[in-house]
């Protein structure tokens, strides 16, 4: 028996890249997948129907279940309409994979709104709406005593937890509001059976292929039979985990890459210096240096 066998999952950009990955795995350990992916490029640009639609025929063909939907998790509508299919088609919803992204890097003193926009409306708007969705579905479920055992899986970055990546102000300040995001929300949906964990990825994608100085590491060729330390397949059993009825865990943020898992741990008191008065501001100086 699969370790997700019985359970329905709405999966965002699932239709290329780590995602998929996520879609594929789910569906081979039993899940019902929603393969939600919108098709566009790189920065957010475009539709295609296509990604989400060849991730559903490979696990159709494999003997699996699920369905494509090709709506944008940037706005509400598209978030409220992805989390209604999983019920309509599949009949509840008990695992939310919030994954999908996309880059529009720059530098800060020449980034456009529309960079820092589109990037923050992706991924920390994206995130919000399929989990406000989702979580307004499974409260309705626990006070009609349906009391949920669910999951959600949203994906920071290094690049908002852990290294700072000078021209990706919009990226990290959003992965780094995601796993903000993930430590509220599991406090607040643990009353209604929901656990909320976050990942940190680090895969070959096109998004890795296309950043500068990340690109050539990740393309280099990996010999026949030796393990693809940068394969995005390697991100998605931490993910089932996560999503599964085995774990118990919630409010944790993971980093991810090849065979190392690692527990991150967020803003934290380092130093406290404190006065009996008001401050002086040379005592500040003085004693905060
Ligand atoms: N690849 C890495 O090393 C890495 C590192 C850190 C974080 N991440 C994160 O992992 C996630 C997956 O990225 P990836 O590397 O697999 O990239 P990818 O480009 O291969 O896949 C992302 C998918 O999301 C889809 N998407 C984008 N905007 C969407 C929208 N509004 N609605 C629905 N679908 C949308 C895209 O069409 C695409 O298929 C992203 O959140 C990314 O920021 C990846």
């Amino acid at each position: 028996m699969g370790a997700l066998e019985g359970k329905v999952a709405v999966i965002t950009g699932a239709g290329r890249g780590i995602g998929r990955e996520h879609a594929l795995l789910f569906a081979r350990e039993g899940a019902a997948v929603v393969v939600n992916d919108l098709g566009g490029d790189n920065t957010g640009t475009g539709a295609d129907t296509g990604p989400a639609q060849e991730v559903v025929d490979e696990i159709t063909a494999a003997g699996g279940r699920a369905v494509a939907d090709t709506g944008d998790i940037a706005t509400w509508e598209g978030a409220k309409n992805l989390v209604d299919l999983a019920v309509s088609e599949f009949g509840r919803l008990d695992v939310v994979v919030n994954n999908a992204g996309i880059l529009r890097d720059g530098f800060i003193a020449g980034l456009e709104e529309s960079q820092w926009d589109a990037v923050i409306a992706v991924h920390l708007k994206g995130h919000f709406n399929v989990l406000r969705h989702a979580a307004s579905y499974w409260k309705d479920q626990a006070k009609a005593g349906n009391r949920p055992n669910a999951a959600v899986v949203n994906t920071a970055s290094a690049s908002g937890v852990t290294v700072p990546n000078a021209g990706q102000a919009n990226y990290g300040a959003a992965k780094a509001a995601i796993a903000a995001l993930t430590l509220v929300a599991a406090d607040e949906l643990e009353r209604y059976g929901v656990r909320v964990n976050a990942i940190a990825p680090m895969a070959r994608t096109r998004l890795t292929l296309a950043t500068p100085g990340m690109g050539a590491i990740f393309a280099a060729e990996v010999p026949e039979g030796e393990f693809d330390a940068f394969s995005p397949a390697n991100i998605s059993p931490l993910v089932a985990y996560l999503a599964g009825d085995k774990c118990a865990i919630t409010g944790k943020v993971f980093a991810v890459q090849g065979g190392a898992i690692s527990e991150l741990a967020g803003w934290h008191d380092v130093k406290t210096i404190e006065t009996e008065g008001p401050w002086l501001i040379d005592d500040i100086a003085a004693r905060l240096p």
